[in-house]
């Protein structure tokens, strides 16, 4: 019988009280095996449950606050939901993960933990694979990290490295034309211009950043260059496989997906490994290339840091740190078309923005920093030179500026409010608290995001403020 655990907890629980607590819940059920543990978005961290996590062998798994709210569970709790803005985490993250429960929720001090089975259909693999194999592959997924700290003084074995590499290479690719090489580098000093290159660049995009942005951005650590035994450059040749490579004709963006894909095969094999991996795109890849000697019809894709590492965290740096948070399965799948949202299962139509509103004041840390958000039909240049103006465009013809400009040509009002929403909670997710809104534009759309915007950020938790006159005006 394989099981899944859902726990709630306070900060600073301590592993003692969650083992206790399991050890409980679990008494009088027949041998049976916890596979997984499943919790709120943000207590990933805790050591007590991390601690927990990896005494049982069990993969950790985490769901929003919106999601865990969705579910409809026997014993909702209005002191849960007033501490953790949902009304159960522990029996709605069993119920999420697919489960039934077997054991109502049990409490002690600072936690509560519920017990689910998983049906029997779970437990049936594909032909050729064990169920404990199948777990192994989605916890496999589950836990590769992008990881910039803790290596190990340890070197990559030849024998260990050939076996990533095979995986990478047999990523798929577009009409077989396996676009990619894997430039291995070792030599410090190689290293060392590539890391002066990550440096100058990371300079480059401190200084853009608003004030407290940057100081956030500060604290990050955004390579391990010369932290790794091992650096890995993987290319793609776009020309590869000569004129008539199968599918490529017809959209040419396929050759640097079948490489990213194949940086992808070799993250997830060095995960299973033992070998934690960097991603760094902080270059403008032509300078990488000089380094590295690449041919000119040789371009950079993926320039990773790889080394053995004692521990992968349970949650990506960039969540743990407050930079940035992940957004909501459900708000990512469509069903059959565009704004049909849905979860397999769950009828479709539950959209951002009446989501933004069941969830209004369930985040409750926000960040200091204020954004100008200027919501304009077309956006003008002027916009741009102020760094801490967001300038998102609603008219339909597209941007010129890459970068700085949110091109959101919302088709209707309904969706230009689920654009808003979106941008808002994205920013509060990125340590905004205060969006001082300025409308641009007198359209239906550009009315509708900003009314989503509003929405979003109450959702969240943020402040919108608004001068009065609101037409019209430049930055
Ligand atoms: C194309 C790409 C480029 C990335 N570039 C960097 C980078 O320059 N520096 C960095 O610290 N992380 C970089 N990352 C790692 C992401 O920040 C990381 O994948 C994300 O925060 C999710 O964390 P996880 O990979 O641990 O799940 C990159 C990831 C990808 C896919």
């Amino acid at each position: 019988m394989s099981l899944v655990l859902g726990i709630g907890l306070r900060s600073g629980t301590s592993y003692r009280e969650l083992r206790d607590l399991v050890d409980a819940a679990l008494t009088g059920l027949e041998p049976a095996v916890v596979t997984e543990v499943a919790t709120v978005d943000g207590r990933e961290a805790e050591p007590g449950l991390q601690r927990l996590v990896a005494s049982l062998g069990a993969s950790l798994f985490t769901a929003t606050k919106l999601e865990l709210s969705q579910q409809s569970v026997p014993t909702p709790s209005d002191q849960v939901d007033h501490l953790a803005g949902t009304a159960s985490v522990a029996e709605a993250a069993v119920m999420l993960s697919g489960a039934e429960l077997v054991v109502p929720k049990q409490v002690s001090a600072r936690a509560t933990v519920a017990v689910g089975r998983l049906p029997e259909e779970a437990a049936t693999a594909a032909p050729g694979y064990a169920v404990g194999e199948r777990d192994v592959v989605h916890r496999v997924l589950a836990e590769r990290r992008d990881v910039r700290r803790g290596f190990l003084d340890r070197p990559v074995a030849d024998d260990v490295l050939t076996r990533v590499l095979e995986s990478a290479h047999r990523a798929p690719s577009v009409g077989l034309s396996q676009p990619w090489d894997f430039v291995l580098i070792k030599e410090v000093a190689t290293r060392r211009k590539v890391r002066d290159l990550a440096a100058a660049q990371r300079d480059a995009f401190a200084a853009s950043l608003p004030a407290d942005r940057r100081s956030a951005f500060d604290g990050l650590k955004i390579e391990a260059i010369l932290d790794t035994p091992l650096n890995i450059a993987v290319t793609c040749d776009p020309g590869r496989g000569g004129r008539h490579v199968l599918g490529r004709h017809a959209d040419p963006r396929t050759t640097w997906f079948s490489a990213a894909i194949a940086v992808q095969n070799l993250w997830l094999a060095a995960r299973a490994e033992g070998l934690g991996v960097g991603w760094v795109s902080f270059f403008e890849p032509g300078e990488v290339a000089a380094v590295l000697d690449l041919p000119s019809h040789v371009e950079l894709v993926g320039y990773l840091c790889v080394g053995h590492v004692g521990e992968f965290a349970a949650a990506p740096e960039l969540v743990r740190s407050g930079w940035a948070a992940r957004r909501p399965l459900s708000w990512a799948v469509h069903q059959e078309a565009w704004g049909q949202r849905g979860l397999p299962g769950v009828d479709p139509g539950a959209v951002i923005a009446d989501d933004a509103a069941a969830a209004a004041g369930a985040v409750r840390t926000v960040g200091a920093q204020a954004v100008h958000l200027i919501v304009a039909e077309v956006a003008s240049a002027a916009y741009l030179e102020h760094a801490e103006a967001l300038v998102v465009q609603v008219g339909a013809e597209k941007p010129a500026a890459d970068y700085g400009v949110l091109w959101r040509p919302a088709r209707t009002v309904d969706e230009a409010v689920e654009l808003g929403v979106e941008v808002a909670r994205d920013l509060v997710l990125q340590g905004v608290g205060t969006i001082r809104l300025e409308l641009a534009s007198d359209s239906a759309e550009a009315a509708g995001l900003a009314r989503g915007v509003r929405l979003g950020a109450l959702a969240c938790g943020a402040a919108v403020d608004e001068p009065l006159q609101m037409k019209d005006s430049s930055a």
